[in-house]
């Protein structure tokens, strides 16, 4: 019903590619899934200062920051975990539309939630990123002591403990971040991204 009364004025704001120019980039969203403890978060952060020193203006989009802010009211069934990602995905694309590049840090567990994003995002604009590190790796480092809690039964639908992960079948870049180092794996995304951010 409200809808009636809405009139958008797409057509009379500046575009994207205006803003691209001023940059002196493209913009894309890099799109970072892995499971809790994979490292998605700290190589987010290693690409972001990456990106800045190479001169592209980039912002680190991550699961922990915006569960605290826009998405304070939601948990972690497969239904709000769908509803996170959809809310990100549309910021990513607003950003997508103001320039920017996105680095978006999100479990994103399966399969139909990342088609979901890509589908909000445009296929074109949304570059897949798979953080790999074997749920072993992620529970032995356990940064958060999540894992130990999830385990004693704590904490309920923990993915990869009793939520499902679903690895992606044809990301961009796979990362294993058991062997490499976090600067080595900034500079694997970086050189694949490369040029797709250069104007
Ligand atoms: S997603 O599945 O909806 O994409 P998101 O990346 O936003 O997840 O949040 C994941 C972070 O929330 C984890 O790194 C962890 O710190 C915390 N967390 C709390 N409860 C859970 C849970 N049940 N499963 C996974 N992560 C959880």
């Amino acid at each position: 019903m409200a809808k009636n009364n809405i009139h958008p004025i797409f057509d009379r704001l500046l575009k994207r590619d205006d803003r691209e120019k001023m940059l002196n980039q493209k913009s894309k969203v890099i799109w970072m899934t892995g499971m809790s403890g994979s490292g998605k978060s700290t190589i987010a952060q290693a690409l972001e200062r990456k990106l800045y020193n190479e001169g592209f203006f980039a912002q680190v989009l991550d699961g922990d920051n915006i569960r605290i802010g826009i998405n304070n009211n939601l948990g972690f069934s497969l239904e709000d975990r769908r509803e996170n990602v959809r809310r990100i995905a549309e910021v990513a694309k607003l950003y997508l539309n103001s320039g920017m590049i996105t680095l978006n840090s999100f479990i994103s567990p399966t399969k139909e939630i990342r088609q979901f994003a890509k589908d909000i995002v445009g296929e074109e604009d949304f570059i897949e990123i798979y953080i790999n590190a074997p749920l072993e790796v992620c529970e032995a480092r356990d940064v958060k002591g999540l894992y130990k809690k999830a385990r004693a039964g704590e904490i309920k639908g923990f993915t990869g403990i009793d939520s499902p992960y679903e690895a992606p079948e044809n990301p961009a870049v796979e990362i294993k971040t058991h062997e490499m180092t976090v600067e080595e794996a900034a500079q694997k995304i970086f050189d694949h991204i490369l040029t797709e951010i250069k104007l």
